[in-house]
């Protein structure tokens, strides 16, 4: 079920969630390893990739910056990398499409090698801040021209960039994995210090494709990330492992929906991505990792998931980093809790595909739920046991596909459906989410308009 443009979706209360969903691989890792195999001497396999609007983007982005990537007979993807100094400036603007990951990434990438491009991106992507990223790479030694910080922005990068000693003032991967990447050419080390640890899989990737990094955890919670330059990448054999944030949408549901049982196969349990996981189960949720592996430098687990009352709790802001994409849909959990759960230090939310503070608690108080909010937290006050949540809204997801999910995961337990609009980007990173989630047991049907 592929969504058209003027597709908007419904949700309803219905069955128990019964059975097993696989989630897509995990949008970070897929468009990091087709970077990574691009700037690689040698060819690089990868599976499991996430074939979503998104890193398509990315992947043609790649292949305008002169790269050769083939989808195998199979489904998966073989990368013939140019080495860190063999991209070609592309013949046209480089359009990444909604994905912020795809143009900051690329952006560091480009920074550090003497070619020029110019990036653009959709509607909420042209609105998204870019100084962040704009800013160290000129201080490296790319001329860089931008809209006020903002998209279009046009790279003249040089292959001989400055290492960088970069204190950042958010705990972002995309602000830490733009600079990595434009220092593998740097002469010297490229150090930066984040103030909580960010997803740290360009870290893990780079050293697995034979790049020194070091990592060091202080006790205050900050992250310092130390790259040697001049490094040389060699291709390697990737297998993306299932995504959490979309096993998220799951999770959820199947915890707030009366008697489910639920199994998620295959899905990153690497710390700095369990935010989430943890705080579902402080809050009373029986989620089980069953058969913990490692697959390829990363840690995955089959998630089992069974209905739980939920209670509200307190959310550290020194969580915020290992669970950012997952607000939207922990304010529905915290909906569906007895009590108030309080959630600090999401600043960052506001600067997201949408403002997402403002659009979760907008959608929640129209379904009937106490929200309050400022800057930098959300206070969701749950039902207490036996209240219901109404809902009977049509809501605009405004083209952000967390907060489409989310949305269309609380009409599964609203006295009245919920309509979703604005939701066709849920194919940048969950294509076939409704279908998927269907397969379950839940009511989630397409309604064109
Ligand atoms: C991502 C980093 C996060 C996250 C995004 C994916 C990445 O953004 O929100 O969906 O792959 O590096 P920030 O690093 O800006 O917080």
């Amino acid at each position: 079920m592929s969504l058209s443009k003027n597709d908007v979706l419904r949700s309803q209360k219905g069955a128990a969630l019964r059975g097993t969903i696989y989630v897509p691989g995990d949008k970070s890792i897929s468009h990091r390893s087709l970077i990574f195999g691009s700037l690689a001497i040698g060819s690089s396999q990868i599976s499991g990739l996430l074939e979503s609007a998104d890193v398509l983007a990315t992947k043609d982005a790649l292949i305008a910056l002169g790269v050769e990537i083939i989808k195998t007979q199979n489904g998966d993807w073989q990368v013939n990398g140019v080495g860190l100094n063999g991209m070609v400036s592309p013949l046209k603007p480089l359009d990444l499409g909604n994905s912020g990951t795809g143009v900051r990434l690329l952006m560091g990438v480009v920074a550090g090698q003497d070619i020029t491009a110019t990036f653009t991106g959709d509607a909420s992507l042209s609105t998204r801040p870019m100084a962040r990223i704009t800013d160290p790479l000129s201080t490296m030694g790319a001329s860089i021209s931008t809209r006020d910080g903002q998209l279009p922005v046009t790279i003249k990068g040089t292959s001989t960039p400055l290492a960088h000693q970069h204190r950042s003032e958010v705990a972002s991967a995309q602000v830490k994995s733009a600079i990595l990447l434009s220092g593998l050419n740097g002469r010297g080390t490229t150090q930066i210090t984040e103030p909580y640890a960010s997803r740290d899989h360009t870290e893990s990737m780079l050293r697995y494709f034979g790049a020194n990094v070091q990592q060091t955890f202080v006790d205050n919670g900050s992250h310092i990330i130390s790259l040697q330059g001049e490094a040389v990448l060699h291709g390697r054999q990737i297998n993306v492992p299932r995504d959490p944030s979309s096993a998220a949408f799951a999770i959820v549901a199947a915890l707030i929906t009366p008697d489910s049982d639920v199994m998620i196969p295959g899905i990153s349990i690497n710390p700095l991505r369990t935010g989430l996981l943890d705080t579902l189960v402080e809050m009373g949720g029986s989620i089980e990792r069953v058969n913990e592996r490692n697959e390829g430098g990363e840690v995955i687990a089959d998630l089992r998931v069974k209905s739980s009352q939920l209670y509200g709790i307190e959310v550290p802001a020194s969580r915020a980093a290992s669970m950012i994409d997952e607000y939207p849909i922990l304010s529905v959990a915290a909906a569906a809790a007895s009590g108030k759960t309080d959630m600090h230090g999401v600043a960052e939310l506001r600067v997201k595909e949408t403002d997402r503070i403002k659009v979760m608690a907008d959608g929640l108080r129209q379904c009937g739920v106490d929200v309050a909010y400022s800057d930098d937290s959300i206070q969701v006050n749950g039902q207490v046991t036996g209240n219901k949540i109404m809902g009977g809204v049509t809501l605009s997801a405004q083209h952000d596909h967390r907060i489409g999910m989310s949305f269309l995961t609380l009409g599964l337990i609203t006295e009245h459906p919920i309509t979703v609009s604005g939701c066709t980007t849920i194919e940048t990173s969950f294509p076939n989410f409704a279908a998927n989630m269907t397969q379950l047991g839940a009511s989630i049907i397409v309604d064109a308009i």
